[in-house]
């Protein structure tokens, strides 16, 4: 039997374009989600659509569209306005979707304009969707922007067999029931065939969602999946837990380069310890809490002063939300009156790195550190602390880890988990996690490396892939056809 074709539709392309010397240039994005999904389009064909990134322009989508085929796959680039970035992007997806997902209600603006645009601009990736379509390919839809798309796509005569995978958390009904279009938003999401999810907890919130907003939808419930009868089709609702390309990761953690700036960061730290956190700017991330939790360490460890530093790196995002820019300030206030309170000639409490950074750099950071601190005050998944792991080729280094993060519900038998809100009871964990020793640093190690090896993104695709082959497609369920 022949495979079928695949189609990804995400928010952005897994290429963008790059301006060297002046001269414009597509480059294909590095990321766990593409390293995994682009074996795929390989092997069964297929094409890739997402928002260009930039203006609209036929030299854009040559240069696009001919990096692609250099990938061996094909693309279709979306090119939306700025009104329909300011009211899609910036608004229905960043300032509803994105901090109602994470429970910050008082982030969310929820403008009618914005849920007309988010409508519109996902009917524009279902045209771009149509115009590949030929009856028979799989689609996967990515992400909290996308998820209307499906409904568009059955509103333009499409029977296929569409899925759709969150990366963000799913709320509780208390906070979904918030969104003045609750209903509207779930309606659209069960116009997918599959609907997947990062962890229990998110199937179990969807699920009590649609009880309470969906009533004529049936559910029933195995010990793998969630099922829905909504007008005459079947629904899969069922948690696929993210990962990263582990073996990517131990590789190039053992690259010379990465090797060579580890040891040097690790000189330059001479005796001390490093405590290492990577995040981009995002209120969810919680680097004002963790901040705070390093400064009730040094008041209560005065023995730790000049022996241990927080190398801290934040990554410029979304920076034209008013939410955004706030935090930046506040977290550089913090920075400068712990390391006013703190700072002895010769040593810095906190290095705040507030850019990108390379990615040996990264890995070697990873490498280098003592102790991860990763203390989302919600996550989908939160791939860093993954990363971290699969870096650790030496099986040292402490994960201390926000039991609000979807990783902690696979990781908690290695990481310290901790309540990111609960400053005194982060600040001990660091105690711990700065005094454990070896052997028990590498046991905990071990086990979520052994871990990682075996739940990496390639069985995640895979998994994911054979459940939607299996669903029912739009008119084709049992009990009525
Ligand atoms: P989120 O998707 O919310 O940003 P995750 O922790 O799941 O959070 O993923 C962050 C990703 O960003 C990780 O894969 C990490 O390697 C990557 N990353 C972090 N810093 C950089 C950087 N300077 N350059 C490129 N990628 C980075
Ligand atoms: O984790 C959610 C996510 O939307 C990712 O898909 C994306 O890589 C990241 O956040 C950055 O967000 P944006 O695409 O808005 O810059």
């Amino acid at each position: 039997m022949k495979e079928r074709e695949v189609v990804i539709v995400s928010n952005r392309l897994p290429l963008s374009i790059k301006h060297d010397q002046g001269v414009a240039k597509a480059r294909r994005s590095s990321g766990g989600l593409v390293t995994a999904l682009l074996p795929i389009l390989r092997d069964k064909g297929g094409v890739w659509i997402g928002n260009a990134g930039t203006h609209e322009d036929e030299h854009a989508t040559e240069l696009l569209q001919q990096e692609a085929r250099n990938e061996g796959f094909a693309c279709v680039p979306i090119y939306v306005t700025e009104q329909e970035d300011r009211n899609f992007y910036e608004g229905f997806s960043n300032q509803v979707l994105w901090p109602l997902f994470h429970d910050f209600i008082g982030e969310c603006r929820f403008e009618p304009a914005y849920w007309e645009f988010y409508r519109k601009v996902n009917a524009k990736f279902a045209d771009a969707v149509m115009s590949v379509y030929r009856g028979d390919q799989t689609l996967w839809v990515h992400d909290y922007q996308l998820m209307h798309v499906a409904a568009a796509l059955r509103e333009r005569g499409c029977k296929g067999r569409v899925a759709f995978f969150l990366h963000t958390p799913f709320p509780s009904y208390d906070v979904f029931a918030k969104l003045p279009w609750r209903r509207d938003l779930l309606l659209s999401l069960l116009q997918y065939d599959l609907i997947g999810l990062q962890t229990e907890r998110d199937t179990r919130n969807l699920v009590s969602c649609l009880r309470r907003l969906v009533p004529e939808a049936v559910m029933t419930s195995t010990h793998t999946a969630h099922h829905v009868m909504f007008q005459g089709r079947r629904i899969v609702i069922q948690d696929f837990p993210i990962s990263i390309d582990f073996e990517e990761f131990a590789q190039a953690a053992r690259e010379p380069e990465v090797e060579e700036r580890t040891r040097s960061i690790i000189a330059r730290m001479g005796m001390g310890q490093m405590i290492f956190g990577v995040d981009r700017q995002d209120y969810t991330k919680g680097i004002p809490h963790r901040l705070r939790a390093y400064g009730a360490l040094l008041r209560r460890r005065p023995d730790l002063v000049g022996r241990v530093r927080l190398v801290q790196i934040v990554v410029p995002s979304r920076q034209n939300i008013p939410g955004y820019e706030a935090l930046k300030a506040r977290i550089e206030h913090l920075v400068a009156s712990i390391n006013g309170e703190f700072t002895q000639p010769g040593w810095v409490p906190i290095h705040y790195i507030h850019r990108s950074i390379p990615r040996e750099e990264l890995l070697a950071l990873y490498r280098a550190a003592n102790v991860a601190l990763v203390t989302p005050l919600k996550d989908g998944m939160n791939l860093v602390a993954k990363e971290f792991c699969a870096t650790r080729i030496d099986d040292h280094g402490v994960l201390v880890l926000s039991e609000f993060a979807g990783a902690a519900a696979e990781m908690y038998r290695g990481a310290l988990l901790v309540n990111p809100f609960d400053l005194e009871g982060v600040a001990g964990a660091l105690e711990q996690a700065l005094e454990m020793p070896l052997n028990q640093q590498q046991e905990r190690m071990r086990k979520l490396r052994r871990f990682l090896k075996h739940a990496n993104v390639h069985r995640w695709v895979n998994e994911f892939m054979q459940v939607i082959e299996h669903v029912n497609h739009h008119g084709s369920t049992r009990s009525n056809h």
